[in-house]
């Protein structure tokens, strides 16, 4: 979530149909809320994916911690740890967790001291770790080293009541917005494991922080465009910066995906007018002014006075870790929306495909599949995959579906020449046009409407996809009746699908849900606000939001929900991070973050043996269960600012600032964590 952007407010005006709708009526076909969720929902659950697993596991290279030998299917050996709403990490017995690299710690030897008061500068920041630590990824070093790698992490946004100290927003000022931007972005972190300690090789030549300002290229096909043109890059080739980078994505030949999400949010008008058209409303930007006011000081993002800046962000952005001096490259291949994370799969003919969703309410789920064939230890070329290749948006119906699953969907191709219904368009004169507006493509071909997806994985063994449905709170409470049981779906669910023949190129699919998060606590069981048959009292969970496979295919899901422990989400307490085994459906809780903050980001060293999570903005008061009432006339920011250390001091032992951070997981024994 970013500080000035509400993703649960949908932006689609469109009559496509809603996943909900399709969900309710298999649900109600297959007698789901007559058995009641104890009988019902087995169907739902534990389809026979270990028996598929060994036969496709040669299709799969590089995801999870690089073993590609097939999945021993060991399960989770953890013993589930409690909620808590407490201002700690909390791991199971037998782990430890070690914080990590939070935002203002030094990236490099000569990086200026972080001050706990808030003060350091735009140039002191451009030097130290970003802020709201989100999607990352470890990159070995030495082969497949697990003792030292590049540990390379998005920065989404900042929070400025926490960024800026007790001066705050007044006065704003350039070096404000500077900091600010400098806070956002990427670092590129070179960690090494000394005794049982990870630290930073503050000396190492790898090690680059990727900010809202740094060069990157364009490419794909609409680069150059007309709407991709400003004063300062007539050429339609040339960006600065990389903004609110939310989750991430890696490729088979080594680099890094970093994805933009809410970047509406950073562009608005001075003007006082609002001169925005189809696509920017579309898409969410600013009418006038916007909360982060950089337009006040950085003309690029004043829409009035630099109206096609915003088309340079949105998209996937592809940066080379091992090559410092490299230029990180927007691929407008992979189409434009709010990108949440990317996940590879590869064709049966080695072509690569890449999984992703648009994070907002009633917004799509997406792939990417390339011309050209993935080809090992040619990355010359393997690094041009993403550059040509079809863009398809999800339809999910609700007819026949093979085994267990609960129907079925196709991929529409979003093609100016080859679909005619955007052949016929003139909201798109070419192919580039239909990239750039991907959101209104998607809207004219039929998609459908989802429950704003985020993370999306591949299971390593069987190709199964997963896809993290968050929440839906602004589901027309209009619509509720016995067969939509989930309007203002407060809790989320995880979806997932199995491409026909079992290849990522195929044009239809079958769909299930994995897991309908829910609240037993607070509602009787048959109520599909209880969730499904793998929710109970000790696993229960809102909100779904990072989730990713390791090596032996166990599913880790990361919440970013509602963290109030009370009324829906009595019980529920910080939020956290769970294990499940896709083949029964089991899910247990195992870590817990401290006040105020989501939980994100997930990788492994190659021996699994060290897990890479990140905590992001502690402290945010949101749903805060000792959220106060500011005095009058003081606003909750202004009050926060104030008061910074009141609602979260993690992770500073002494007690301060609270502070976006890694969190690096082991085993005491040092076995693979999760067994
Ligand atoms: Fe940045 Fe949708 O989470
Ligand atoms: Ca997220
Ligand atoms: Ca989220």
């Amino acid at each position: 979530m970013s500080q000035f952007d509400l993703d649960d407010l949908p932006s689609n005006l469109s009559d496509n149909e809603h996943f909900q709708s399709v969900v309710d009526r298999v649900v109600s076909r297959r007698g789901f809320l007559k058995s009641g969720l104890g009988l019902g929902a087995a169907a739902f659950l534990a389809a026979p994916l270990a028996a598929q697993a060994a036969t496709h596991a040669h299709q799969h290279m590089g995801a999870g911690y690089g073993n590609n030998s097939a999945p021993t299917a060991r399960k989770i050996g953890f013993t589930p740890v409690a909620t808590s709403s407490g201002d700690a990490i909390v791991v199971p017995e037998g782990y430890s967790a070690q914080t990590f690299a939070p935002w203002g710690d030094a990236l490099f030897a000569d990086s200026p001291q972080w001050k706990p008061d808030g003060t350091n500068t735009g140039a002191d920041q451009a030097r130290q770790i970003g802020d709201n630590h989100d999607g990352m990824h470890f990159f070995p070093i030495h082969g497949k080293s697990s003792q030292e790698g590049l540990l390379v992490m998005n920065h989404e946004y900042c929070n400025y009541e926490y960024l800026f100290g007790a001066e705050f927003m007044d006065p704003w000022t350039a070096d404000k917005v500077l900091k600010a931007q400098n806070a956002h972005g990427a670092s590129v972190i070179h960690v090494r494991k000394h005794g049982k300690k990870w630290e930073i090789v503050l000396d190492s030549k790898y090690n680059r922080r990727i900010t809202g300002n740094t060069p990157m290229r364009i490419s794909g096909p609409a680069a150059g465009h007309a709407l991709m043109k400003t004063k300062a890059d007539p050429t339609g080739t040339r960006v600065l910066g990389t903004l609110n980078n939310c989750a991430n994505g890696f490729t088979p030949w080594g680099t890094y995906l970093t994805c933009e999400e809410n970047f509406n949010g950073y562009f608005g008008t001075t003007s006082g007018v609002d001169g925005r058209d189809e696509s920017m409303k579309r898409y969410g930007i600013s009418a006038r002014g916007t909360g982060y006011r950089w337009e006040e000081f950085d003309e690029r993002f004043d829409y009035a006075k630099e109206p096609n800046e915003s088309n340079r962000f949105g998209w996937v952005v592809e940066i080379d870790p091992f090559d410092p001096e490299s230029t990180p490259i927007k691929h407008t291949a992979l189409g434009r929306f709010k990108h949440e994370n990317c996940a590879y799969a590869f064709t049966a003919d080695r072509r690569v495909v890449v999984y992703m969703g648009d994070d907002q309410a009633n917004d799509y789920i997406y792939k990417f599949a390339s011309e050209g064939r993935f080809v090992p230890g040619k990355d010359a070329a393997n690094r041009r995959l993403l550059d040509h290749g079809k863009l398809y948006v999800a339809k999910f119906g609700n007819g026949a579906a093979t085994g267990d699953f609960m129907g079925n969907g196709e991929w529409v191709l979003l093609d100016k020449q080859a679909n005619p219904v955007l052949a016929a368009d003139a909201r798109f004169a070419d192919q580039a046009e239909v990239l750039i507006k991907t959101r209104l493509a998607a809207d004219a071909v039929g998609a459908t409407k989802m429950d704003r997806p985020e993370w999306i994985t591949v299971h390593p063994a069987t190709n199964e996809v997963y896809c993290a449905l968050t929440n839906n709170s602004g589901r027309s409470a209009a619509a509720t009746d016995a067969a939509n049981p989930r309007a203002a779906n407060r809790f989320g669910q995880i979806v997932r699908w199995r491409e026909a023949g079992n290849d990522a190129a195929a044009l239809v699919f079958d769909w299930d849900l994995f897991v309908i998060a829910g609240n037993p606590n607070v509602y009787a069981s048959g109520d599909l606000n209880a969730g499904s048959s793998n929710i109970d009292s000790s696993n229960t969970f809102n909100s779904p939001d990072g989730i990713g496979f390791d090596a032996d295919g166990r599913l880790w899901i990361q919440t970013d929900g509602n963290f109030s422990n009370t009324g829906v989400y009595a019980g529920q307490g910080n939020n956290k991070m769970l294990c499940a085994d896709p083949a029964t459906g089991e899910i247990r809780r195992f870590l817990v973050g401290p006040s105020g903050c989501e939980i994100t980001g997930l990788t492994f060293t190659p021996d699994g043996r060290t897990m890479f999570i990140n905590v992001q903005h502690p402290g945010e008061v949101g749903s805060h269960p000792n959220r106060p009432t500011p005095p009058a006339g003081v606003s909750m920011d202004d009050y926060v600012a104030a008061n910074p250390l009141a609602f979260s001091q993690w992770p500073d032992a002494a007690g301060g600032r609270p502070r976006s951070a890694t969190v690096i997981v082991t085993k005491n024994d040092g076995g693979v964590i999760g067994t």
